[in-house]
């Protein structure tokens, strides 16, 4: 099930069609299910993951070092300081509409920030957080 979808969203990938939001959220969340019987996702846990702080990188310890702590406002690179439109689809309707480009950054940033890469419990989390804040 998890290899069905993680093709499915490669195929996606690879015809580089754009989505919503709630399609990307939904092969997350499908994902996410096939995990864990019974997931629903939370957009109060995605606020949580977005500004928490880890303990891994001292230049970047959260989302929040790069996105600030709103997602509707604008960010700045950590390191090179490269402006960085807002992640909040209420602030930006190019967000979570490309999911080869949602893919690259949530496996970029997780690794870089959080040590790991994110669940897609985690990614469908913070996706639906995304969508929601305003
Ligand atoms: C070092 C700076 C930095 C940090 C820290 C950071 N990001 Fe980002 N993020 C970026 C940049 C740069 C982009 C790509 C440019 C853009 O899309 O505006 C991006 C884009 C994204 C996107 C793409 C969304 C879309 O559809 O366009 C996601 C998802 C994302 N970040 C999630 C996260 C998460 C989750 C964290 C925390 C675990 C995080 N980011 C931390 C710099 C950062």
């Amino acid at each position: 099930m998890r290899a069905i979808t993680a093709t499915a969203l490669l195929l996606v990938s690879l015809t580089g069609h754009a989505e919503t939001p709630q399609q990307i959220r939904q092969t997350y969340v499908a994902e996410a299910v096939s995990q864990q019987a019974g997931f629903t996702p939370s957009a109060k846990r995605g606020e949580i993951l977005f500004r928490q702080r880890f303990a891994i990188n001292d230049k970047m310890p959260g989302c929040v070092s790069c996105h600030t702590d709103s997602p509707v406002n604008a960010g700045q690179h950590a390191i090179t300081g490269k402006n960085i439109r807002p992640l909040a689809v209420a602030a930006n309707a190019e967000r979570f509409s490309d999911p080869a480009k949602v893919e690259k950054w949530f496996g970029r940033n997780c690794k870089e920030v959080v040590g790991r890469a994110c669940t897609a419990a985690e990614k469908a989390d913070f996706v639906t957080y995304m969508s929601e804040v305003r």
